[in-house]
């Protein structure tokens, strides 16, 4: 049996920063005060993106001391609120492939957990480039190979929520359905952040999973919903992913679980979102 934690959208800022009235570090520390306490036996812990809120070096130094309270081997992706260089500047022993792209793989016994970098500067969306996409292509290859089930973890969800966020959620998701099919691997598990929303379902035939993050959480906003869409104080969560043999389940934790709505005025872009396209988009 094996326990994977993930994290998501730490957003965190230089020491004391408060924004929608929130400190995230603090919320950070509580997560690592309960993954200590609860899950200090875990194998892999995995950071999966929007590590910091405005990319600025003095957040990753705070994110790379505070994750030192951590034992376990751990990993780091980026996601749209990251900046890829001042990351690399600013952090301790990253996840690096060949071509530069922050992203990786970790083998547990039967199960591969495949880490893929779908940030891009300059970018809301996520992106995935030919490299991308053919280094992801040899990772489930070999996992094929070997016999292995493949968790893939990506900041940018690849299926369609129905919500707003679907317009700056993975671009092209199309391509990377293709690799994935065309791999034959098995793959239990794909799990993103980004939304701040959990959700569960199946995309293109694969589970799909995502999770609030460290930051506030969004209630659902479908189709034809007019006014404001709700924010929260919390949940803040993380996600457990028990693998064993070809079993592979999800628990959520969370560690900030006083849901109290955040005021509208905080968020004036997720106001009549179906009828009008956020400045951020423009
Ligand atoms: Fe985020
Ligand atoms: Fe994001």
């Amino acid at each position: 049996m094996k326990k994977i934690i993930v994290l998501s959208d730490i957003h965190l800022g230089p020491s004391g920063t408060v924004k929608f009235g929130l400190d995230t570090a603090v919320r950070f520390a509580r997560a690592l005060d309960d993954i200590n306490k609860l899950y200090g036996d875990a194998d892999l812990c995995v950071f999966a993106g929007d590590i910091a809120d405005e990319a600025n070096p003095a957040a990753y130094q705070l994110f790379e001391d505070m994750r030192t309270r951590l034992s376990m081997p751990q990993y780091v992706l980026l996601g749209n609120h990251d900046d890829r260089q001042v990351y690399l500047d600013n952090c301790k022993a990253p996840m690096l492939d060949v071509d530069g792209f922050v992203q990786g793989a970790h083998d547990l016994g039967d199960t591969r957990i495949v880490m893929l970098d779908s940030s891009e500067p300059g970018h809301v969306e996520g992106i995935l480039c030919p490299k991308r996409l053919s280094w992801l292509s040899e990772q489930l290859s070999a996992a094929k190979a070997k016999n292995q089930q493949v968790v893939l973890i990506i900041h940018h969800n690849p299926q369609k929520l129905f919500m707003p966020v679907d317009r700056y959620s993975l671009a092209e998701p199309d391509m990377l359905l293709s690799v994935l099919k065309e791999s034959g691997a098995r793959i239990p598990l794909i799990m993103a952040g980004h939304c701040h929303i959990t959700t569960a379902g199946s995309w293109g035939g694969f589970p799909v999973v995502t999770i609030s993050g460290n930051q506030h959480s969004v209630a659902p906003f479908l189709p034809g919903m007019t006014g404001q869409q709700a924010c929260y104080e919390g949940p803040a969560q993380f996600g457990i992913i028990m693998c064993e043999e070809e079993n592979c389940t999800v628990h959520f934790h969370s560690y900030i679980n006083r849901n109290v709505e955040l005021p509208a005025a905080m968020f004036p872009w997720k106001k009549d979102q179906w009828q009008k396209v956020p400045d951020f988009l423009q």
